[in-house]
């Protein structure tokens, strides 16, 4: 059976854009593969959080991860930090890999346009990191948004680079995928990209948001005067509210309202109502779950520890073969 790892950063709150980009997936999935779905705890460590900020975010994930539906006992969960084994294949990967092809990769350039004070190595060198969690397990499949599919080039760069330097076919391929046709990208509500927690209070819909907050967040989201002319283009901050519409809305509610527009009859205050409704109703029976979970210190515990024995068995067998291959020997 085909193998599949993914993870999303403890930065605290999941939003919508994690729930319809990675969680959906994982929920599928793990009826269907060997799945691995952990916190990345140690990715988290770049913007520097307080110890109780990062133990109370990554709590709260992996609270999030369980009231979304992914089960313990079909797949595994686990905290990055606890599987040691993936700090020392990032520590291998890192000597192959080159200055220059991290300077370039989209997601560091971004960083260090957001905050030049902060351009430390860790950050440089996530790729390799997120290579190493997906390699420890072997994995072929990894469910992510589209805005990870560069680190996936380059986690497939040092898996391929690793064999060929040891003239040994040992890592696999991993692959982004998705259930849908292609990679979903979540916008967020400021009409600009996507949807995440750096991007500004109100940008993000998180699944633990009451519906008060919800709605509130819905209706401050940019519109433009309305469309002039019949069948027009949409502008982006419009165009991303009918994208959010059709993640959460029946494809009946999303033609209805595309209708309106193409008409020139499309009131927002309207449209904004029913899209804030149905985000409501895609995400409170995980909010209810949400707090009873949250309440559960022994099964939150005995979770973490099963997942990080069943993460440890498959990373130690890899770490085992890797000292081996590399010329590490017992005297
Ligand atoms: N980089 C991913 C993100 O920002 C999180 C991540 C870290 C990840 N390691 C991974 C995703 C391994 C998939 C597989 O969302």
């Amino acid at each position: 059976m085909e193998t599949v790892v993914s993870g999303i950063r403890s930065t605290g709150k999941l939003h919508l854009g994690n729930y319809y980009g990675a969680i959906q997936n994982f929920i599928k999935m793990q009826h269907e593969y060997n799945c691995y779905f952990f916190i990345a705890d140690l990715h988290s460590l770049t913007t520097h959080p307080t110890p109780s900020d990062l133990y109370g975010n990554v709590k709260q994930v992996l609270i999030e991860y369980l009231a979304a539906g992914i089960d313990p006992e079909q797949a595994t969960i686990y905290v990055q930090s606890d599987v040691p084994e993936v700090a020392e294949l990032y520590l291998y990967l890192n000597m192959n890999a080159y200055l220059g092809e991290l300077e370039r990769a989209t997601s560091f350039k971004d960083k260090v346009r957001a905050n030049p004070d902060n351009v430390n190595a860790g950050l440089l060198t996530y790729p390799v990191l997120m290579a190493a969690d997906i390699l420890i397990h072997k994995a072929t499949k990894v469910p992510v948004g589209k805005d990870q599919e560069q680190h996936l080039e380059m986690a497939r760069t040092f898996g391929n680079r690793f064999n060929r330097l040891y003239n040994h076919e040992y890592f696999p391929e991993p692959y982004a995928f998705s259930y849908g046709d292609k990679l979903v990208k979540i916008p967020g509500l400021d009409g600009k990209g996507k949807m995440g927690k750096s991007e500004g209070e109100g940008n993000a819909v998180y699944l633990s948001d009451s519906p008060e907050v919800i709605r509130k967040k819905v209706m401050k989201a940019v519109t433009d005067g309305g469309p002039t002319t019949e069948n027009q283009e949409k502008p982006a901050e419009i165009q991303n509210l009918f994208d959010l519409m059709k993640v959460v809305s029946t494809p009946d509610t999303l033609q209805h309202f595309d209708g309106l527009y193409n008409q020139c009859q499309i009131r927002y205050g309207d449209f904004k109502k029913q899209l804030a409704e149905d985000m409501i109703i895609a995400t409170s029976p995980i909010r209810e779950k949400i707090n009873d979970i949250a309440n559960d210190q022994p099964y939150l515990r005995q979770v973490a520890r099963f997942g990080a024995a069943k993460a440890r068995e498959s990373a130690s067998k890899t770490i085992r073969e890797i000292r081996e291959i590399i010329g590490f020997r017992n005297f």
